[in-house]
């Protein structure tokens, strides 16, 4: 994860939006996507992300899907463009991240996206499958409370895929979800400084 400007992980960036559009590649396809300073990685798909992107296996074809911290969407997107059956929920702190992408589903046709505030996922739904670039920079306290919650929300069976950045803590995260949320956690690769862990 690059440095960012401004504090992409408020619910208000100060910055001015500045939005604009950007053509990027996902799910095998080129998307025009809307992006905006403020959000995470508003250049294009992040170094990371795209090291997720590669490495995780096709999203199930149907159920909810969630992208833990979406950003614009990168993972959203590609999930819902990848698996049209599914729901795909997208949760940010961020505000102008979540209208980024509600933008981008819209003018993509892609009514199965759900990009929302965590509140606003009803409490029933189970995943069958989690993807995220988590936020590192939020501090251990407040990604250790963030995956605490969501994690049991995995439906049976299902797996969530991370990307970690090595030199930000990957290993140390991994062991803390095995000691601590005593979950399986696969070292699944590591390419470009990044680490994608699948954890059960
Ligand atoms: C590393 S960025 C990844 C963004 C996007 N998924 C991507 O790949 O470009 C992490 C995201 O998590 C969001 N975030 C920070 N704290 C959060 C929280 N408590 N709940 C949900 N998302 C949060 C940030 O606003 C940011 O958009």
């Amino acid at each position: 994860m690059s440095e960012q400007p401004d504090h992409y992980f408020t619910a208000q960036p100060a910055s001015a939006a500045e939005r604009r559009r950007a053509v990027v590649e996902l799910a095998g396809r080129e998307v025009e996507v809307d992006v905006a300073s403020g959000v995470f990685s508003p250049g294009g798909v992040d170094k990371g992300t795209r090291v997720l992107l590669r490495e995780v296996p096709a999203p199930p074809a149907s159920g909810d899907l969630l992208d833990l911290g979406c950003g614009w969407g990168p993972l959203a997107l590609t999930m819902a463009l990848a698996s049209p059956g599914a729901t795909v929920w997208a949760v940010d702190v961020n505000e102008r991240a979540l209208d980024l992408l509600r933008s981008t589903a819209a003018r993509l046709g892609l009514e199965n996206v759900r990009a929302v505030r965590a509140e606003d996922v009803p409490d029933g739904v189970r995943f069958a499958a989690i993807w995220s670039n988590p936020p590192i920079r939020v501090g251990k306290a407040v990604l250790h409370d963030l995956l605490r919650a969501w994690f049991p929300r995995l439906a049976p069976d299902a797996a969530a895929w991370l990307v970690v950045q090595k030199n930000l803590g990957s290993d140390s995260l991994a062991r803390w979800i095995e000691a601590e949320l005593g979950r399986g956690v696969e070292r699944a690769s590591s390419s470009k400084g990044f680490r994608v862990l699948r954890v059960d």
